[in-house]
């Protein structure tokens, strides 16, 4: 296998109210891997944590213990809430892993040997109580947004990175790779809105926490968030090692997903820390938009937040997953509710895909036995067939774009046709006149039209599919096998989703 594809999430905050729209970026690269999987890649699909800085430490502080055992409790609810919704990822790293501490600092010094790190004076709005230092924006009418008391300036000493040296350089590799960073108006953002205006060097390093990497030539320093964050899609590699198997093999990673607020780092830091260790960018940046819940960022605050695992319990995994990929249009926000999770669960799962598998599944079990083959061909299939045949060159070229709803919509629109296929030639009639052949082509092209689509879903709702596969009896279920010619042993017909 020579293919490779490499996929990453954003490392995520520790946090024990984990809602449906952190889910949203696991679940979206989870689809896009499985995809690739399928489609003879060899994958690599890589998410974890970003444990360290100054809000754990203080938050382990509370908890009376220490910031590891504060976040390894959490990492563990992380891992089991990732196990819920199905995602089949190849590597969780965190950022506490003495194995991607050791390769930050390395990084670090490299940078600063290059003299593309030095030393120089931080100066922020310190909150003395919290030892938090927030920007302008951070603050809740001019005061600490964590205690709601009184913050002042204070100056420390850090190191900085020379983001301001790359300005030109970004703006460069931006008009020569268009497609860097999509949606295409995000980059348009980056460069005008950041990047050509003039970027500022960045604070790299703290002193008044000790939550973080040491800085292992100057132990008053801690790196600082975005460095040791950013670097987790190379330390995981084996780099600073370039001769390592895996680093060889999967760098230039081709795809960061990475929800919209921090789309900064990632399409401006990330690649010129890159640049700055001569390193090739990765191929793509693919920037979401947010779930929201009634227009509102969904958070504990706003009272609108629920474990996700409540909606698994209620729904089933699959039409979370479901629900996720196909109710937002990909790169925009979109809202997230529990009637409109119902209402897709009813008409999508339920109506169009539940009630197909089960009426061809029942009606081939009472009319043949539940055995069907393809003998004769008839001229008023020619359109219904077509359809199905072109629908894998369709999600293709929409998975291409990395827009897994509507890869669904093309799905589901062979799903909703097939129903009325079965409407149009009514097997009931040709079974009550005795047209035993034409039915048994009937019901066989409704089951390949199953088999063809249950193929194509299995990156969006594995469960689900592996169900329809026994049920028709089918064991090859590659993207390969879509062309085979098959014939049907069906088992009994089940219920795939009960409607609500
Ligand atoms: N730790 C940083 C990322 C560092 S990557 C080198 C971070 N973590 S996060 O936990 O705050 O966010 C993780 C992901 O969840 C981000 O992609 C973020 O956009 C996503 N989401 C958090 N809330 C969201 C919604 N309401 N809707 C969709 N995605 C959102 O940022």
């Amino acid at each position: 296998m020579n293919k490779t594809f490499y996929v990453s999430t954003p490392i995520y905050y520790p946090s024990a109210n984990f809602h449906i729209g952190h889910c949203y970026t696991t679940i979206i690269a989870d689809a896009i891997a499985r995809y690739k999987r399928l489609s003879g890649y060899d994958v690599y699909f890589q998410t974890g944590t970003d444990e360290h800085g100054q809000k754990i430490e203080n938050k382990a502080k509370e908890a009376g213990v220490s910031p590891k055992e504060y976040t390894d409790e959490i990492v563990l609810d992380t891992k089991d809430l990732w196990g819920s919704l199905n995602i089949k990822y190849d590597y969780f790293v965190r950022t506490t892993d003495s194995d991607h501490m050791e390769k930050v600092q390395k990084i670090f010094k490299k940078l600063y040997d290059k003299g593309d790190i030095y030393k120089g004076e931080y100066s922020g709005l310190y909150c003395t109580p919290c030892e938090s230092f927030w920007t302008e924006s951070q603050l809740v009418d001019g005061k600490c947004p964590d205690c709601g008391r009184e913050v002042h300036l204070l100056k420390e000493e850090a190191y900085f990175f020379k983001l301001s040296k790359y300005a030109d350089k970004l703006v460069d590799y931006y008009e020569k790779h268009p497609d860097f960073l999509l949606p295409i108006y995000r980059k348009t953002e980056m460069v005008n809105n950041f990047i050509k205006p003039g970027l500022q060097d960045l604070c790299v390093s703290r002193t008044s926490f000790k939550w973080g990497v040491p800085v292992d030539f100057d132990n008053d320093h801690v790196i600082y968030v975005w460095i040791d964050a950013l670097s987790n899609y190379i330390t995981t590699l084996g780099y600073p090692d370039e001769k390592s198997e895996k680093f060889k093999k999967y760098w230039p990673c081709d795809l960061h997903i990475v929800g919209k607020e921090i789309v900064r780092f990632h399409a401006i830091i990330w690649p010129a820390l890159l640049m700055a260790l001569d390193l090739p960018l990765p191929k793509q940046i693919f920037a979401h938009g947010w779930l929201l819940v009634e227009g509102n960022k969904i958070s504990k605050s706003f009272g609108n937040y629920k474990d996700p695992r409540e909606y698994i319990n209620e729904f089933g995994v699959d039409a979370v997953r479901y629900y996720a990929l196909r109710e937002v249009p990909f790169g925009n926000d979109g809202n997230f509710s529990e009637e409109s999770l119902l209402a897709r669960y009813n008409a999508d799962l339920a109506n169009t895909l539940g009630n197909l598998v089960n009426r061809s599944i029942a009606m081939c079990k009472k009319y043949f036995n539940g055995k069907v083959s393809d003998v004769k061909d008839y001229s008023e299939d020619k359109e219904f067939l077509e359809e199905i045949k072109s629908l894998k060159s369709k999600v293709d070229s929409k998975m291409e774009a990395y827009d897994a709803g509507a890869a669904l919509e093309c799905i589901f629109d062979v799903l909703r046709r097939s129903n009325k296929y079965v409407d149009e030639t009514t097997p009931w009639v040709l079974f009550k006149d005795g047209d035993l052949e034409r039915l048994e082509k009937v019901i066989y092209n409704l089951l390949e039209s199953i088999r063809i689509c249950t193929i194509l879903l299995q990156p969006f709702i594995p469960d689900t599919c592996n169900r329809i596969f026994y049920q028709l009896g089918i064991k090859d279920t590659s993207f390969e096998d879509i062309e085979k010619d098959v014939s049907f042993s069906v088992r009994a017909a089940e219920v795939l989703f009960e409607r609500k």
